[in-house]
């Protein structure tokens, strides 16, 4: 079937419903999608019947181990990891990356270098930082190029030497939508044997990931951000996956993936994220391998997001008011249709309240992006507002926002006058 945002918004409940008589409209999708009814089904399935933890000699155990290794596999697929053993499960992101940012530091020691972002969410910056501390390392923080909010990759690589042992760094802002060239860093990081780290959170959901062709040690993202539940999940390459020493208890297994998992998983949400991944590669030849259809899929939304992203800056630039930080055109390579605003007159938590007030949610703040705010000088500003689209928005549903936004824009000339609305 071909893909269309309506064939694919009748698969979210979440889309057609009307909260206080009126249809709501999502532009907070980078803060977490919406979640499929295929996942749904797929979750409640398994809690329904088949409750339990692995190892057993029964059905519902063996259905658990079955669980886990399809969504091993179906991760595998999706950012094209050599096998499902490089495939680790976790809580979320953050955790997750605490967690392994406890074990690749080991043995660093004093002096050793890191680098860190200023485009990064925090859940990469600050893990990496604390880490740094306890072995006395050095950290380095790359800013962005404040013209169009992209990251100063040669900056970047040129901070890379013999001392340096990890570079942290984000696939795409979840504030801005710019997107890293991570294979130039990869490239620079692996003439020295220095690890890169990637957060691909954000970049997940709009495009497909190929953590081969990236030559990244590691990344990691979440499915709540692609259609699926809370769960984390991390690539660790082969060369680390037994040479790493995880913190674990002593009787959990030694061998693989399990090595980084901690306690019992969310067998359910494995389940979700499974059905989540088939969600994705829908749109993908029937009886095609599963990341073939996933690039068919992929291909399919890159076209609808650029259409969205080229439809939603045309009507910014007609909005008095309203100021853009981030790359300015419509290309996928560059941005993620994510968009931070500021508004003349008006707080960016002013605007999210009242659009909050016509059902059309979007966020405000720093979004734990707090280098880039700092960098940007908006922390006393209140941050940006943050217009994040997925592929089951519409042409519709950014006509309707900037209804709203230029109603308030042109009327009202002071917050007060939003604040009485
Ligand atoms: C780019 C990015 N990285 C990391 C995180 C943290 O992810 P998690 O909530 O899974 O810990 C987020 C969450 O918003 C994010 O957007």
């Amino acid at each position: 079937m071909t893909f269309t945002p309506e064939r694919a918004r009748a698969q979210f409940g979440a889309l057609s419903q009307h909260y206080q008589d009126k249809p709501v409209i999502f532009f907070d999708g980078p803060g977490g999608s919406q979640v499929s009814l295929g996942v749904l089904e797929k979750m409640t399935g398994y809690l329904g019947s088949y409750n339990a933890n692995l190892g057993g000699h029964y059905f519902s155990s063996q259905m658990t181990e079955q669980v886990t290794h399809n969504a091993r596999a179906s991760v595998c697929a999706l950012l094209n990891a050599p096998s499902p053993d490089n495939i680790a499960f976790g809580m979320n992101m953050t955790s997750l990356t605490f967690h392994l940012s406890r074990i690749i530091s080991r043995d660093w020691q004093p002096g050793d270098e890191i680098i860190v972002t200023a485009l990064d969410h925090y859940a990469n910056v600050s893990s990496w930082q604390q880490a740094a501390e306890d072995k006395q390392a050095v950290v380095h923080h790359i800013p962005l190029r404040p013209e169009d909010c992209t990251l100063d990759t040669e900056r970047l690589c040129a901070q890379i030497n013999d001392k340096t042992r990890l570079v942290a760094v984000t696939h795409a802002s979840n504030v801005t939508g710019s997107v890293v060239d991570i294979r130039a860093i990869t490239a620079a990081a692996q003439r020295v044997g220095a690890q890169v780290y990637v957060d691909a959170v954000h970049y997940a959901p709009h495009n497909l990931i190929d953590v081969q062709a990236l030559g990244c040690d590691f990344l990691v993202c979440s499915a709540y951000k692609f259609f699926g539940p809370h769960i984390g999940m991390a690539y660790i390459a082969p060369q680390w996956l037994q040479r790493l020493r995880p913190y674990k208890v002593e009787p959990a297994t030694d061998i693989g993936p399990g090595r980084f998992e901690t306690g019992t998983q969310s067998f359910e949400g494995l389940a979700g994220v499974t059905a989540a991944i088939d969600y994705l590669a829908q749109w993908g030849t029937p009886g095609a391998p599963l990341r073939q259809r996933l690039q068919e899929s992929f291909a399919a939304y890159h076209q609808h997001e650029e259409d969205l992203c080229r439809y939603f800056l045309q009507r910014l630039r007609q909005l008095e008011g309203a100021r853009l930080y981030g790359y300015p055109e419509p290309d996928s390579t560059r941005r993620t249709p994510t968009f931070a605003l500021t508004f003349k007159n008006f707080s960016p938590e002013q605007i999210a309240m009242l659009l909050g007030r016509h059902n059309i949610c979007a966020g405000s703040g720093h979004f734990y992006a707090q280098g880039l705010i700092r960098q940007l000088n908006l922390q006393k500003h209140g941050g940006v507002l943050r217009i994040g689209m997925m592929h089951y928005n519409t042409r519709q549903e950014i006509d309707r926002l900037f209804e709203v936004l230029e109603d308030a824009l042109a009327e009202a000339d002071s917050p007060a006058a939003v604040a009485g609305r």
